[in-house]
């Protein structure tokens, strides 16, 4: 079952940045890319738990603020030599708004 829940505008994200969403699943990093895509994906890197949500925003991927690990948006894979992956979590945009499924919100891929 879907509960698709407004959190917010996509304009509210300026573009190469991100906010926060706290949830039951804990704390989600919404980004936004040049390209007006918007991914949501655990705010926590798995190397040491460094913020994503403060990193830096290139293409579809994010480099950790803490050690530079960079991680897809789109499949929360780490890239490179790097190991490891977050969960990335199901949004869609209607109308400039920014739609989370929190009733579904679930593991799309388990690191
Ligand atoms: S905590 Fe992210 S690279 Fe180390």
């Amino acid at each position: 079952m879907t509960c698709w829940t407004d959190i917010g505008a996509l304009n509210d994200i300026p573009e190469r940045g991100a906010r926060v969403v706290k949830t039951h699943m804990g704390c989600i990093a919404i980004f936004r890319t040049i390209d007006d895509e918007v991914f949501a994906i655990d705010d926590s890197c798995p190397h040491k738990g460094g913020p994503l949500s403060e990193g830096i925003v290139h293409g579809k991927s994010v480099t950790c603020p803490l050690h530079n690990m960079v991680l897809r948006l789109d499949t929360g894979l780490a890239q490179g030599s790097d190991t490891g992956a977050v969960n990335t979590y199901p949004l869609r945009v209607e109308a400039g708004r920014i739609m989370l499924d929190t009733q579904g919100l679930r593991r799309e891929r388990v690191a």
